[in-house]
């Protein structure tokens, strides 16, 4: 907001970008050397970069790269534990590189000019925990939760229930974030304030919360890792009405993803299957001045949960900021600006993964429990009521314990987990 300037950064710097690669093939390296500074300067526009470690001359490669955030610096002296490596680092900045605008976007996203790019958010953070991830060792999973400021109610319960990695320690730790915007009643900010205070796992960012500014959160969550948390494994999205099955992503979802690059899971809705709401009375209506002429999305994820590889997320921020502002969350972040991302690749829940009926998926957790030979294991639910997520969660972590049998050969330490469980 505060730096207009930077505006025109991102389109400016790759339009010359893929034009002087276009003139000169011959000349690879000095292509890719001015793609480094073009890049590292537009980076600069969006202030990843500490000024300090702006000096060109003296700067290898290496550094650049390290400058650009792409390798993980010390924000603070004590978090000096984090490391990516280098050979990730270098993958990941071609891949960067290989990033570009898609000028069919700007016709297809009709964005007023004042919210061209969601980069426009880029001001300061009213407040964050900066080491919240750094401090971590073996950071296994970064939980983001989009959240509404008035929702405490089911902040506590998420801290209590899922995201409360005292229930799953053995399997692998997890820490949450919760995302917020400003508000304008500042009874409810120092309340906010006073919660931060307390439990320092959120982040507020300067524009307005709003439901037609959710993917102003979603793109600040995406920056805020970038800047912050490079040393999770996975990153997992989800709202605050819903209850995940740690137990189960632990043991039998995230060992799929192990050893890969560039994945997303979630409820994926293919290309030209969902309707663009073209009336007016509906609360997602969307104006012929976007996706003109369309009367279908493309490819994107409904947004109630999505588990990222972490790698993937450095790339889907730098697409956002070439990708104009659409309001619609789900589209814009798990789509318009993902489909950016070379070789990004889309895993869909199977059918019993989700059950967002919450009254009907504890049923089913209680039935299972009341008799072993019933099976529902949904991955996640959904929940309106506090004691509903409370009671779905003690459900999830009792059939964990019958389940034990059928996963253990999935763990390292079957004792440790045995014993865990015994408490
Ligand atoms: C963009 O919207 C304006 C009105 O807000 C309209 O005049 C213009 O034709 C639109 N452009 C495209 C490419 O849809
Ligand atoms: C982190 O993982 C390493 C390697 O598996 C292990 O040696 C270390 O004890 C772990 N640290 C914590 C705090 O769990
Ligand atoms: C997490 O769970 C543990 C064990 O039940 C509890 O002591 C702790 O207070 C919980 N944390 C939060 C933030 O609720
Ligand atoms: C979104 O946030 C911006 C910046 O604070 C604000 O100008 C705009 O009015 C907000 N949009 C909505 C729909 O509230
Ligand atoms: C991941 O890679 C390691 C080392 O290459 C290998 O030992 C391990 O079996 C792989 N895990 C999976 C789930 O493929
Ligand atoms: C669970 O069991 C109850 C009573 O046996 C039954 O009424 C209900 O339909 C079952 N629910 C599900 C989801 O299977
Ligand atoms: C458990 O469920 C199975 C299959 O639904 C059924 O055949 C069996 O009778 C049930 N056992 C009890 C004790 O309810
Ligand atoms: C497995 O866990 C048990 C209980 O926590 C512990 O005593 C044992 O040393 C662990 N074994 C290995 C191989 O890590």
């Amino acid at each position: 907001m505060e730096n207009r300037s930077g505006l025109a950064g991102p389109n400016l710097g790759f339009n010359v970008l893929k034009v002087y690669l276009r003139f000169s093939k011959r000349n690879a390296m000095t292509a890719f050397v001015i793609a480094i500074v073009s890049l590292m300067f537009i980076l600069n526009l969006t202030r990843q970069i500490p000024t300090t470690t702006i000096q060109w001359k003296k700067l290898g490669i290496q550094s650049i790269l390290t400058g650009l955030g792409v390798v993980t610096r010390s924000q603070t002296p004590n978090d000096a534990t984090t490391t990516v490596a280098p050979s990730t680092t270098t993958t990941l900045s071609l891949e960067l590189l290989a990033i570009t605008p898609e000028l069919k976007l700007d016709h297809l996203i009709n964005a007023s000019t004042g919210a061209k790019y969601p980069v426009t958010i880029n001001g300061k953070y009213t407040f964050e925990n900066p080491t919240l991830c750094s401090s971590v060792e073996n950071l296994s999973v970064l939980i983001i939760v989009h959240t509404a400021p008035n929702n405490f109610e089911s902040r506590l319960a998420i801290r209590r229930t899922w995201a409360n990695d005292t229930y799953y320690r053995h399997l692998g730790v997890s820490r949450v974030l919760f995302l917020l915007g400003r508000v304008e009643n500042a009874d409810l900010q120092g309340k906010m304030v006073a919660e931060f205070k307390e439990y320092r796992d959120m982040l507020q960012g300067n524009f307005r919360d709003a439901y037609r500014n959710l993917t102003h959160k979603g793109v600040m969550g995406y920056r805020w890792i970038t800047e912050r948390c490079r040393n999770a494994k996975f990153i997992l999205k989800t709202d605050d009405d819903i209850v995940v099955n740690m137990f189960k992503l632990f043991t039998r979802v995230l060992p799929n993803f192990q050893n890969k690059t560039k994945q997303i899971l979630c409820n994926h809705i293919y290309a030209d299957t969902m309707p663009i709401i073209r009336e007016k009375e509906s609360k997602w209506y969307v104006s012929e001045n976007h996706f003109r002429g369309k009367n279908v999305y493309p490819e994107y994820c409904s947004g109630f949960m999505v588990l990222f590889t972490n790698d993937v997320i450095p790339a889907i921020y730098r697409a956002a900021t070439m990708t104009p502002f659409f309001w619609v969350d789900d589209v814009y972040l798990y789509g318009l600006a993902p489909s950016h991302v070379p070789g990004i690749k889309y895993n869909d829940f199977r059918e019993t993964d989700h059950m967002l009926d919450g009254q009907k998926a504890l049923n089913c957790y209680r039935n299972v429990t009341e008799n072993i030979s019933n099976k529902c294991d949904y991955l996640v639910t959904g929940s309106r009521q506090l004691q509903e997520s409370e009671d779905t969660w003690l459900e999830m972590k009792k059939q964990f314990t019958h389940d034990l049998g059928t996963f253990s050969s999935l763990t390292q330490n079957t004792s440790a987990i045995s014993a865990y469980i015994d408490k």
